[in-house]
C-alpha cells in the first residue's frame, strides 16, 4: 500500500521506509547509478538505484518514460551539492530497494516536460497524457477547490442544489441549439439546454426560494478562447430579492472563493452604467486594469472640412473619439500601421493620429497626417480635452458608433497591454442599466439579455417604444471578461406577452412557452438571479489564456473531440430507429453546412 505521495516527502521524513507509486517522469544513467524521477499528482521525487541492489537496478535500467511503477526504499537527505532548490522534494531522495513495473508505456507522442513544443491538436488527441503534466494537474485541482468553495458559500447562504433536465426544449439564450432526436416520438427532437434559465424560474414558482446548480450548458455558436460548445455555469436564482441582493451575494461569493482558494482580496466592485461603459471603454465588459479611456470629440469636429470626421460628428448614429496613449509618440510608423491593420479587423476604415512631440511648441510641436485638414484651434481644443502631454500619441476613430466602439475599444485593450499600463491583478466591476432590446438593421428587436428579463417600465411602454426600454439586468465583469450575467425576471403574464410581442414571436413561437405563461398565473413570486461562467472563473483564477486549459476534455475550435473522434457517424440501424434519413453521406452533409465538426 502507498505510504506517501511523491510530492509530499521532505527532509523530516529522512530515515523512513516508504512505498510510492507513480510514473517515470525522467530516467538518468549517471555512470553506474540510475536516477528515476517518479511523478504522481502531488509532484516529482528522485529515486536512486545503485548496482548493489542487483535486481532492482536491472529493472531501473529497463524502464522508460511514462512506465508505471511501485518503488520501495529509504528516504535520505541528498548529499551536499546535489540539493535541487527548484523542486519541493529537492532536499531528499529515496534509495531504492525494491522496484516493480506495474505497466510499460509506449514512447510518448510528446515529451511531458517539453510540452510547449507540442501543438494543441496532439495534446488534445492524447489528452490523458497532457493531463499528467504537473501544470494541468494543478489546474484541475484548482478547479475542484473553486467548485467546492462556491458550493460551500452558497450552501452557507441557504441555497439548495437542485438538478434540472438536460433533455429539454429550446431555451432562448441567443445561440443555436444542440438537438437530440427522439426514438419514441418520431420526427421530434429534444434540445440540450443553453442554460437552466426556464427551469430555475419554474423552481421559484415552485416555492424553492433559493436555488443553485453547477450546471452544464450547451450552445452551438462560434468558438473563441473563452467559449466552448459545452461549458459550466454557476447558476443561481432566488425569490423575493432585489437587484442589489443578487449583486451583494455574487460579490460575497467571489470574495470568498478568491480569498480561500488563491488568497487574493478582491478590490471594490465599481458599478458602471451600460452607457458609461460604452462611452469610456467602447465595451460592455471593460478591463478596469487598463487606465486608457475613449473621449468623445464629435462636437469639436462638427464644423471642420475633414469629411472623415465631420460626417460621423453630425450623424446621430455616428461617433468620433480620441484615445490618448501616454508616452507613445516614439512608436514607429510601422507600429502605427500595425494598429491601423488591427482596427481594420473591426471595420474601421482608417486610424488617424497625432504625435505630441512638444506640446509647448503649438502646432509645430505636433506631427500628423491630418493636421492639414483641421483648424489649429480645434486641434488645441481636442488636446486640451484629453489632457495630452508631450510624448503622447493620440489616436482617433470616426464612424458609426458601433464600429468606433468595437474598433477603438479593442485598440484600447491592445495598447493597454503593449504599453504595459495594466494596473492590478484582478479588477472586477458591475455593468448595469442595460437596454432591454438591441435593434437589428431591419428594425427588428432581439433581447439584449434574454426574453425573461424584467423591463423597468410598464408593458404598455415596452410596446410603445421598445428601443428606449431598460432592463433590470446586470453583468459582472473581470479583467475584460464577462464573468456572469443576470437579471430580475418578469413575473407577470402581461409583461411576458408584451416582450414576446416586441420580439415578434408569433402564436406558434409563444405556444412553446405556454407552460411558462400559464405558470405565471398560478402565483409566481418576484424573483431574479445570475449565472457565472465557471470555466472563465477558473481560467482567470489560474491565469491561463483559454478555458480549454481548465476543462479536462475540451472541444477543439471546430467543436469536436479529436481524441474520441466525436461527433462521429452512426450505424444505419441507429438512424432508422431514430426515424432519420441523411441527405447524403455524413461527411458530405457536414461539408455542405460549412462545418468541419464531423471530421
Ligand atoms: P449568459 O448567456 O450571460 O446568461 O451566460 C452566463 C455566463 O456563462 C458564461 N458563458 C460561457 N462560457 C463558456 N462558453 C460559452 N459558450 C459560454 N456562454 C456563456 C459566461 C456568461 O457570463 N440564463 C442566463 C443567466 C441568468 O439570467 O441568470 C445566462 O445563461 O461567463
Ligand atoms: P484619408 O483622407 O482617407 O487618407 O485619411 C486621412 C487620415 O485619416 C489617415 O491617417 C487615415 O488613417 C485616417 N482615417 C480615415 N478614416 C478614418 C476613420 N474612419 N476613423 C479614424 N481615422 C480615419
Amino acid at each position: 500500500m502507498r505510504s506517501h505521495y511523491c510530492g509530499d516527502l521532505r527532509a523530516s521524513e529522512s530515515g523512513q521506509e516508504v512505498e510510492i507509486y507513480g510514473w517515470v517522469h525522467r530516467r538518468r544513467d549517471h555512470g553506474g547509478v540510475i536516477f528515476l524521477d517518479v511523478r504522481d499528482r502531488t509532484g516529482v521525487l528522485q529515486v536512486v538505484f545503485d548496482p548493489d541492489e542487483e535486481e532492482s537496478f536491472a529493472i531501473a535500467d529497463s524502464v522508460r518514460n511514462e512506465y508505471v511503477l511501485m518503488a520501495k526504499g529509504k528516504v535520505r537527505a541528498r548529499p551536499e551539492g546535489t540539493v535541487n532548490p527548484d523542486m519541493p522534494t529537492g532536499e531528499v531522495e529515496v534509495l531504492g530497494k525494491e522496484l516493480r513495473i506495474l505497466n510499460a508505456a509506449k514512447t510518448p507522442p510528446f515529451q511531458l516536460d517539453e510540452y510547449s513544443e507540442a501543438g494543441e491538436d496532439i495534446r488534445l488527441r492524447y489528452r490523458y497524457m497532457d493531463l499528467r503534466r504537473p501544470e494541468m494537474q494543478q489546474r484541475m485541482q484548482a478547479r475542484a477547490h473553486i467548485t467546492s468553495a462556491v458550493r460551500s458559500y452558497l450552501e452557507g447562504q441557504g441555497f439548495w442544489d437542485i438538478e434540472t433536465p438536460t433533455l429539454s426544449r429550446a431555451t432562448p439564450e441567443g445561440a443555436r441549439d444542440y438537438l437530440v432526436p427522439s426514438r419514441t416520438h418520431p420526427g421530434e427532437f429534444f434540445a440540450l439546454p443553453q442554460s437552466p434559465q426556464v427551469y430555475k424560474q419554474l423552481l421559484m414558482m415552485s416555492g424553492m426560494d433559493k436555488y443553485y446548480q453547477i450546471a452544464r450548458c450547451y450552445r452551438d455558436e462560434d468558438l473563441r478562447a473563452d467559449r466552448q460548445p459545452e461549458f459550466t455555469q454557476i447558476d443561481i436564482e432566488a425569490s423575493f430579492i432585489t437587484q442589489s441582493d443578487i449583486m451583494t451575494l455574487t460579490e460575497g461569493m467571489l470574495r470568498s472563493v478568491f480569498s480561500s482558494v488563491i488568497q487574493v482580496d478582491l478590490p471594490e466592485f465599481p458599478v458602471l452604467s451600460w452607457l458609461d461603459a460604452m462611452r469610456d471603454y467602447g465595451s460592455d465588459r471593460p478591463d478596469l486594469r487598463n487606465p486608457l479611456r475613449l473621449v468623445d470629440v464629435a462636437d469639436l469636429f462638427a464644423n471642420v472640412e475633414f469629411k472623415v470626421f465631420k460626417g460621423p460628428a453630425n450623424d446621430p448614429q455616428g461617433r468620433v473619439v480620441a484615445l490618448r496613449a501616454p508616452g507613445a509618440a516614439t512608436l514607429s510608423r510601422k507600429m502605427i500601421d500595425g494598429y491601423t491593420a488591427f482596427v481594420a479587423r473591426y471595420g474601421a476604415k482608417g486610424l488617424a493620429y497625432i504625435k505630441v512631440n512638444d506640446l509647448a511648441n503649438g502646432i509645430e510641436g505636433l506631427q500628423s497626417p491630418i493636421l492639414k485638414f483641421i483648424p489649429e484651434d480645434v486641434v488645441s481644443a481636442v488636446l486640451k480635452r484629453i489632457g495630452a502631454e508631450t510624448g503622447d500619441l493620440v489616436f482617433f476613430g470616426a464612424d458609426s458608433a458601433k464600429v468606433v466602439n468595437d474598433a477603438m475599444g479593442a485598440l484600447r485593450g491592445e495598447l493597454g497591454s503593449d504599453l504595459g499600463v495594466l494596473d492590478g491583478d484582478y479588477r472586477p466591476c458591475w455593468v448595469v442599466d442595460w437596454p432591454m432590446f438591441s435593434q437589428d438593421r431591419d428594425g427588428s428587436f432581439s433581447a439584449e439579455h434574454h426574453p425573461f428579463t424584467r423591463p423597468t417600465c410598464s408593458p404598455a411602454e415596452v410596446l410603445a417604444d421598445p428601443a428606449s426600454a431598460q432592463a433590470a439586468a446586470y453583468d459582472v465583469v473581470l479583467n475584460g471578461y464577462e464573468l456572469g450575467g443576470g437579471s430580475l425576471r418578469i413575473h407577470d403574464n402581461e409583461m411576458q406577452k408584451a416582450v414576446f410581442d416586441v420580439l415578434r414571436m408569433d402564436e406558434a413561437d409563444q405556444s412553446k412557452f405556454s407552460f411558462l405563461l400559464d405558470a405565471l398565473q398560478y402565483g409566481c413570486p418576484p424573483h431574479g438571479g445570475i449565472a457565472l461562467g465557471m470555466d472563465r472563473l477558473v481560467m482567470l483564477m489560474t491565469e491561463t489564456q483559454s478555458i480549454r486549459d481548465v476543462i479536462a476534455f475540451p472541444k477543439t475550435q471546430s467543436a469536436a473531440c479529436v481524441m474520441m473522434a466525436a461527433p462521429g457517424s452512426v450505424e444505419d440501424q441507429q438512424l432508422k430507429d431514430l426515424h432519420i434519413r441523411l441527405r447524403g453521406p455524413a461527411k458530405v452533409v457536414a461539408a455542405e453546412a460549412g462545418d468541419g465538426a464531423a471530421e
